[in-house]
């Protein structure tokens, strides 16, 4: 069995969690990030990763799943700077469902990451009051993902590669 963990990550969140993944899988595995990526023939599960931005999935990840994943078994992971459970979590993240028509979606694990002190400082000076609104909230997130979050990743792994 040969499994990719395949991520996007501009300030390191998803990258952790993506390495966290990478260390708990058995068999054969690459780990790449998602422009080193051409397609997913030859694997036999792969995990996708990526940050919520404005209150989305990146575009770049909807092209990639879009274009690569139909009839493929993939795993979703995600980071974002609310907390796990934010009540509006589901209408951000749940795009990929539509971006990935046609993938058999093994599990999907999402979890909060820091937001970086630049981007607070850039969210600051933003005209949109959702994007200050965040910015106000950044320190809470410090420190994430913290080790139970990265012990819950592991365990997200285990979890998925034992139902391939
Ligand atoms: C431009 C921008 C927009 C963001 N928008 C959201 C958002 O809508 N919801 C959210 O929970 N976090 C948002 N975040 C926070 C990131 O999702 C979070 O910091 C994530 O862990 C970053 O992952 P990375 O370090 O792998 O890039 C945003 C971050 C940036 C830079």
């Amino acid at each position: 069995m040969k499994t990719l963990v395949t991520y996007m990550s501009q300030t390191g969140n998803t990258k952790k969690i993506a390495e966290a993944i990478y260390g708990e899988l058995k068999g054969e595995k690459e780990i790449k990030t998602i422009s080193e990526v051409k397609n997913l023939e030859g694997y036999d599960l792969a995990f996708i990763g990526f940050p919520i931005l404005q209150f989305d999935i990146p575009p770049v990840v909807k092209t990639f799943l879009s274009a690569n994943t139909k009839g493929k078994k993939i795993a979703i992971f995600m980071t974002h700077a609310v907390p796990e459970g934010f009540e509006a979590i589901h209408s951000w993240t749940g795009s990929y469902k539509q971006a990935a028509v046609g993938a058999d979606i093994v599990d999907s694990f999402d979890c909060q990451g820091e937001l970086a002190q630049p981007i607070i400082d850039m969210l600051l000076k933003s005209d949109d009051p959702q994007m200050k609104a965040f910015a106000e909230m950044g320190p809470l997130t410090k420190g994430q993902p913290d080790e139970s979050r990265i012990q819950k990743a592991k365990e997200f792994a285990t979890k998925v590669q034992a139902k391939v």
